[in-house]
């Protein structure tokens, strides 16, 4: 690490940034083009891109990781890599070649968007090695194209999230995805914790899919019931209603439950976080696994739920969306 911030300074680094990210309300829904809100988490990964002058790709991955992540994630990872690098019409086979190096502060964790944050990271690196002079649109656009790698039809929130940062409300369309960044009065503070299983997004969200084509009715008043609790979460965000907005995190978690994307290691971490106070608490992100985020109101009640959550669960992390 010293190494790499000694030879291209601290300062580029930083410019390579992609952010983790939590799911507040609409996972799975979102793939469906209604709109979800999303927070970015503080921590983030980076990434350095030298092109070096033997054809050939190495990739250098110093991400903190809960155990098995990266293991099961690896196929799908350079998928995604060989992604991006097509999108910027990088052929690592003829003459020159690339070395990547991944690290950051961001603990790779099913449903962290540890996978967005990757590929946006690497778009941003990729920008200052070429280079390449690219907006955030642009980067966002590759981190897209890299998402792909990790499940066939991204709703694009994840990479969004990475890119921007903050805390948004985005909506897939048939062309380009809408997103506003929300304005939030005080720090949001969450817990959230890992069941410590790594699940593929690319099957939740192909089963997803399949039920929803086997009973297209069933899912139908499942997303009409979501679309009506999201618009009461914006409200929510927009007044600063912590309470009003952990009450309907606990019914996007029914709904989730519903969808039979959460599993017993989450509904159980969210029964032990609205115990401890939680003002709500809901799994996050793809689910089956995964991770599940709880709303805490005070400092006070955070450190007692991460505590509560500790004993359940093998990774527990503090955060704040603001
Ligand atoms: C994954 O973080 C969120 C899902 O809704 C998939 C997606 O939006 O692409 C499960």
């Amino acid at each position: 690490k010293r190494q790499r911030l000694e030879r291209i300074g601290g300062d580029v680094l930083s410019r390579t940034k992609g952010y983790g990210k939590l799911i507040l309300m609409g996972e799975h829904f979102v793939v469906y083009k209604v709109p979800a809100l999303v927070g970015a988490v503080s921590c983030y990964t980076d990434c350095d891109a030298v092109f070096t002058d033997k054809p050939g790709l190495e990739v250098i991955d110093e991400r903190p990781a809960v155990p098995n992540y990266k293991v099961t994630k690896k196929d799908e990872a350079d998928v995604a890599i060989g992604l991006v690098l097509k999108h910027f019409g990088i052929d690592t086979t003829k003459e020159r070649g690339l070395k990547l190096t991944f690290g950051g502060d961001l603990c790779c964790a099913s449903g962290i968007g540890a996978s967005a944050a990757q590929v946006v990271a690497m778009a941003r690196a990729l920008s200052i090695a070429l280079p390449k002079a690219m907006t955030e649109d642009e980067i966002n656009a590759a981190g897209y194209e890299g998402e792909k790698g990790y499940h066939g039809t991204p709703s694009g929130i994840d990479n969004t999230a990475a890119t921007f940062g903050g805390v948004l409300k985005f909506q897939r369309t048939d062309g380009d995805p809408i997103f506003t960044k929300k304005k939030v009065s005080e720090p949001i503070r969450i817990v959230y914790a890992s069941t410590g299983i790594t699940s593929s997004t690319t099957k939740v969200v192909g089963d997803v899919k399949a039920k929803k084509e086997a009973d297209p009715a069933w899912f139908d008043d499942l997303l009409k019931k979501y679309v009506a609790l999201v618009e009461k979460g914006e409200k929510a965000i927009d007044a600063g209603d912590i309470t009003e907005l952990g009450k309907l995190l606990n019914e996007n978690h029914t709904l989730c439950q519903e969808l039979t994307v959460s599993c017993k290691e989450l509904d159980d971490l969210v029964t032990a976080a609205r115990e401890a106070g939680a003002v709500g608490a809901k799994m996050s992100g793809t689910g089956r696994g995964g991770l599940m985020l709880a709303l805490t109101p005070t400092a006070e009640i955070q450190d007692k739920v991460a505590a509560a959550l500790e004993k359940l669960a093998p990774q527990v992390w503090k955060t704040t969306f603001a």
